[in-house]
């Protein structure tokens, strides 16, 4: 075996995701604990963007820069290198979410037993679903009050699309929940309240109708146990590891990650079903991993807030080949060669420069501006990965210059901030009116505040009210020429001159899907890439 293949093989880069108090912060701590990448428990709050802080967005910026360090954790586990990518939980930054998900080759994700599937979740997965992304499911805070499991298994398969099979089974719930019974070993681990080893506490239990069972767990419970399981095994399919790779079927776990519980057991079955890295597609086709060229995509970019140094952070995915420091590398996009003489890793909560990187990895390449996201490096083939997505916003809002001595600061501002991904620009024509579309009002904050520092412009905005930015495609060229023409008050383009329809309500959209059959009206820009 080679040695690029061998470290492909080692390699298992994935994201968790959540909904916001789910307990993405717990779990990632409690994993770095196992893998040894952190002593002490606490080490990875920081990381977190705190609820105190939801109006603040200056804080929230501040805790986004502190969380540079952390959104790419690196960890040995059994022979493997585990790459933790972070997301961010508030969901105004969801668009960075969106993006970290297509530089993973799987998820876990986290539900609350107390409050199920919820909205952000749902649209986490569909970014999933899309791209096929195997996903295992950890049902967090069992020692909590919780909704009975059966009813959370049904309400995942039928919000999030996807087919569960419980792997392991909680034994009661709430202040009476006794632990969890793994199905897939079959043996029996106890609860307690914030345990740190669980192995000397595994009891095998191969025959559920052993008596001991309701030695420990008590009659009634071990009796539910076996009804349980007898139905778990009567509904649901055995489970099939290539099913759950191919992105069809989710392994479900129980526990509590606050208490530790239920954690190894997780991260045992992750390293043995989890994905190495995958192929990726490009525009003109599959790149495998081990392909001996480098090549890989910017998923996301980090500016530097402090206006002193304008440098940024471009997050690197390889893909293929071995990156090295100091090598010359093709800039697809804008078709120039650059070499990185300080790329960094993340290994928890050290920053390295390193030398050089495998598939799977996600380096860190400082950068004063010729980034954006989407962009391709590699040896010379021409080519453009695909997948990264924008998505429709949910608010808009135009553009209005306060300065006209600065309009030249604030045109350089906003295409740089967009194409950091902190909004998406649509441009309206007549008078190169600018309507920025984002998800969360923050982040119109945000592009306030850098305009004025970053780069002395001013600007206010007027409200919107579109409802969606949907991308044309048509064969029909004359088709879409007439669209633009009639619907000229509702047209755009974005960034890379493609025509947005903008929507002001669904009800006007589905008449202008069926007034127009010959064009289709796309809700992301996946199409096009
Ligand atoms: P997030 O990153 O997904 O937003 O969630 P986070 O891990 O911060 O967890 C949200 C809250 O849920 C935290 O409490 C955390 O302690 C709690 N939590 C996480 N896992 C469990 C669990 O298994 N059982 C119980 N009972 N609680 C759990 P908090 O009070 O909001 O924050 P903190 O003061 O503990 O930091």
């Amino acid at each position: 075996m080679s040695d690029l293949t061998k470290e492909i093989e080692k390699r298992r880069t994935f994201a968790i995701i959540s909904h916001p108090d789910a307990g993405k912060t717990t779990l990632t701590e409690k994993l770095l604990l196992f893998g040894g990448a952190i002593q002490t428990a606490g080490a990875v709050k920081s990381n977190k963007i705190t609820k105190t802080a939801t109006s603040d967005f200056m804080e929230i910026e501040k805790q986004r820069g502190i969380s540079v360090a952390t959104s790419v954790m690196g960890f040995n586990y059994e022979g493997l290198k585990i790459n933790l990518l972070d997301t961010p939980g508030h969901k105004d930054f969801a668009e960075d979410t969106f993006r970290t998900l297509t530089a993973v080759d799987s998820v876990i994700l986290i539900i609350d037993c107390v409050n199920g599937v919820e909205a952000q979740t749902e649209r986490l997965m569909e970014v999933c679903r899309m791209r096929n992304t195997p996903v295992m499911v950890f049902i967090n805070k069992l020692d909590r009050p919780g909704q009975d499991p059966f009813t959370l298994l049904d309400e995942i398969e039928e919000k999030l699309d996807i087919k569960v099979r419980p792997l392991s089974w909680p034994i009661n719930i709430g202040d009476r929940f006794k632990g969890v019974y793994n199905i897939y070993n079959s043996s029996l681990n106890l609860f307690q309240v914030n345990k740190t080893n669980i192995e000397d506490e595994v009891m095998s239990i191969s025959d559920l109708s052993d008596t001991q069972l309701d030695e420990f767990v008590g009659e009634e419970d071990a009796n539910q146990l076996r009804e349980d399981v007898e139905l778990i095994e009567g509904v649901y399919e055995k489970f099939d590891v290539d099913e759950y790779l191919k992105g069809n079927l989710a392994p479900v776990f129980f526990g509590s990650a606050l208490n530790n519980f239920g954690v190894q057991e997780l991260l045992n079955s992750f390293i043995k079903i989890a994905p190495s890295p995958q192929p990726t597609e490009t525009d003109v086709r599959m790149v495998e991993p081990k392909e001996d060229k480098l090549s890989g995509f910017v998923f996301k970019i980090h500016a530097n807030l402090d206006p002193n140094h304008r440098d940024r952070i471009a997050f690197f995915k390889v893909c293929s080949g071995k990156f090295e420091r100091n090598k010359f590398y093709q800039h697809q996009r804008i078709n120039k060669k650059m070499r990185f003489n300080n790329p960094t890793s993340f290994m928890a909560q050290d920053k390295n420069i390193i030398d050089s990187a495998y598939p799977g990895d996600v380096i860190g390449l400082y950068d004063t501006g010729s980034f954006k996201i989407g962009d391709t490096l590699t040896e010379g083939e021409e080519m453009h990965f695909k997948g990264i997505p924008s998505f429709s916003p949910e608010m808009f809002r135009e553009l209005v210059n306060k300065d006209p001595m600065k309009s030249k600061q604030l045109e350089k501002g906003i295409q740089q901030l967009t194409d950091e991904g902190v909004a998406q620009l649509f441009t309206q024509q007549p008078g190169n009116r600018k309507i920025i579309g984002c998800v969360g009002e923050l982040q119109f904050e945000v592009i306030q505040y850098r305009l004025k520092h970053e780069y002395g412009a001013s600007c206010d905005f007027t409200p919107r009210n579109f409802h969606k930015a949907c991308w044309l495609t048509t064969t029909d060229k004359d088709k879409l020429t007439e669209f633009v023409r009639r619907k000229a008050s509702y047209v755009a383009e974005d960034k890379d001159g493609n025509y947005v329809f903008l929507a002001e309500s669904a009800f006007l959209l589905r008449q202008a899907e069926f007034d127009y059959p010959e064009i289709t009206f796309h809700k992301t820009s996946e199409f096009k890439v």
